[in-house]
């Protein structure tokens, strides 16, 4: 039961990729195309290609393709029909009437009614007399009422079944509660318990205003501190951010990332709003990315213990990465921003506004912490000083950045500022090469691997697959030239079982009179689509003549008769003569 094409192509036609990619990615005209720097994986040069002819999208760095509609299911984090209801939603088209909701986008739905829900329910706990302590605990931490309501903050009771039986009441099945990880299988295989029980809990918000998620915060001196809902269907705490939700809406592009989910909230009360936090783990590369939606630059403000200085060292690796400016903030005194602010009073946010203003950039804060390490009085210490220096230097992309901390590291070591900056050239050339080779290597690596996983024969016939790319990417873009095809070729011809399945499915679209693209369905999987767009955007086949397509069925004919390892071994002695007989001497 998948939705009716006549719909599909009038979304498409509705949501034209460039326009709906522009939102999330700087675009530039080339050619016919346009490209930019991919959102799905980091990258300096743009690789990242639309194709406005055929509504699609490549990726030449990481192989993702698509159309417009696995572009959002890939971006927002969505699956299929979401990402059509999405769409939609913004086309102003209604969805079909008795369009599918499979069994997992319901479960889904259920999870974020139920997280809801949850909310609500913390929150009414937190303001009513079950909730006295955990009330005094917050105002012990400085929160005023405003702050709690503005995040949702609420508790969870002692009474390991409170939640429960107030979600069943709301109609909520056990299975469903569970789903959320709002609640689990006991032990004794006979009910649920809920999850989170005597905790401060802190609602995670996604972009789109759904509950996600919880932390719970133990009032007394505990352990666990935290806890966290483990990952679920409609979360992944490797690619959220804490109060992204509120931070996305201050229009500054600049974030403030901290450690915690309280630091978040001192710094939002003090008037900080664009400040986020990882969910009690370390920054990912995804996180990252994510970031770069909404900011160009990162003041990185973690804890001022030494695992807060190491976590801001790979933090700094992550943003750089990710394209992001960096900017490093050190507390003083103090552990964190929270305490900071807390401890500073009435003076708490002209203080941090200090430090958010004397806070330097990420190369600054690494050839300080560099420094320290260092007895530049020892001539070997000092040669390896510069060394490392130098390697720091050479990661910006800005020259007059380079001169500048080239300027300094001179002045500082007492050598000519000539004799620094021709060891930093020579170390340059040295990275480029090595970057040359790796990032070659690891490009085709990566796409011939995932090409064999999805078309396994091919790396046994490389001609004839290739072949067959081309004949599909050739017919894709010349619909009228089939009937041509047909009369010397089908699927069944083919020599690779995955590029048939694209050519009948299309050669079928086509004698339909309708557009051949492809879409996601129980047909396909999101990386055949990708696939897909990537062969029918990586040939020139597009412009080829009639002559070429003969070569193609040509060459895929000789190929598919030539017999395969597989097949010999098959055959018996007999017909293997036969097939010797059959075949032309050269
Ligand atoms: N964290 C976690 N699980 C723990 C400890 C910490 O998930 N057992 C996460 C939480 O998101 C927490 C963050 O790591 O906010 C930072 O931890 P920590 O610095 O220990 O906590 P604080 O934010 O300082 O918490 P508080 O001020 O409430 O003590
Ligand atoms: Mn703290």
């Amino acid at each position: 039961m998948a939705l009716p094409s006549s719909f599909l192509s009038e979304l498409k036609m509705r949501c034209d990729i460039t326009d709906i990619v522009s939102s999330y990615v700087n675009l530039k005209r080339r050619g016919r195309n346009m490209v930019g720097l991919c959102p799905f994986h980091s990258e300096k040069t743009p690789s990242f290609n639309i194709y406005p002819e055929n509504g699609s999208f490549f990726c030449f760095g990481c192989g993702v393709g698509g159309d417009v509609i696995t572009f959002i299911m890939k971006i927002e984090n969505l699956d299929y029909i979401e990402a059509v209801k999405f769409l939609a939603m913004r086309a102003g088209l209604s969805m079909p009437e008795d369009s599918f909701d499979d069994g997992v986008s319901k479960l889904k739905g259920r999870i974020l009614e139920a997280n809801r829900e949850a909310a609500r329910f913390f929150h009414a706990q937190l303001m009513s007399e079950a909730g006295k302590t955990a009330q005094e605990y917050l105002v012990g931490r400085a929160l005023s009422r405003q702050t709690v309501v503005r995040f949702g903050l609420g508790y969870a009771p002692a009474n390991r079944f409170a939640l429960s039986d107030y979600l069943r009441k709301k109609g909520f099945k056990d299975e469903e509660i569970v789903a959320a990880n709002l609640a689990f299988k006991r032990s004794s295989g006979k009910g649920i318990v809920d999850r989170f029980s005597d905790r401060v809990m802190f609602p995670i918000i996604d972009l789109r205003g759904n509950v996600i998620a919880f932390g719970g915060r133990i009032l007394a001196d505990q352990k666990p501190k935290y806890l966290n809902t483990s990952d679920t269907l409609v979360f992944k705490k490797s690619s959220n951010l804490f109060s992204l939700n509120n931070a996305k809406n201050t229009g500054l592009r600049t974030l403030i990332l901290c450690e915690g989910y309280m630091d978040v909230i001192a710094l939002n009360a003090a008037g900080f709003q664009n400040a986020v936090a990882t969910l009690g783990t370390a920054l990912t590369a995804e996180q990252a990315l994510l970031m770069k939606r909404y900011a160009d630059e990162v003041i990185i403000c973690y804890d001022a213990d030494e695992a807060g200085q190491k976590a801001t060292a790979k933090a700094i690796d992550i943003l750089r990465n990710a394209g992001l400016l960096i900017r490093v903030l050190s507390i003083p005194d103090g552990k964190d921003p929270d305490e900071f602010i807390r401890k500073n009073g009435e003076r708490g946010q002209a203080a941090f506004k200090n430090l958010l203003e004397s806070s330097g950039d990420d190369v600054e804060y690494r050839l300080t912490k560099l420094r320290l390490n260092h007895d530049i009085k020892r001539a070997d210490s000092k040669a390896n000083y510069m060394k490392e220096a130098l390697k720091i230097i050479a990661s910006l992309s800005s020259f007059v950045e380079q001169d500048i901390y080239c300027s300094k590291l001179a002045e500082e070591l007492g050598i000519r500022k000539d004799a620094v900056l021709e060891d930093l050239s020579r170390l340059k050339a040295t990275k480029r090469r090595d970057f040359d080779r790796k990032e070659y290597k690891k490009v085709t690596n990566d796409l011939v691997g995932r090409d064999e996983v999805l078309n396994p024969q091919k790396k046994d016939n490389m001609r004839g697959a290739k072949a067959e790319e081309m004949l599909i990417s050739y017919i894709f873009h010349n619909p009228d030239m089939l009937k041509k095809a047909s009369e010397l070729i089908s699927a069944t011809d083919f020599v690779t079982d995955f590029n048939a399945r694209f050519y009948s499915y299309i050669t079928e679209k086509i004698s339909d009179g309708l557009p051949p693209d492809l879409n996601v369905s129980q047909d396909f999987t999101p990386d055949e689509v990708s696939r897909f767009y990537s062969i029918i955007n990586s040939y020139n086949s597009q412009t080829a003549t009639l002559d070429a397509m003969r070569e193609y069925i040509d060459t895929i004919h000789i190929e598919k008769s030539k017999l395969t390892k597989a097949d010999i071994a098959n055959m018996s002695a007999e017909e293997i003569m036969q097939n010797l007989k059959k075949k032309p001497k050269k």
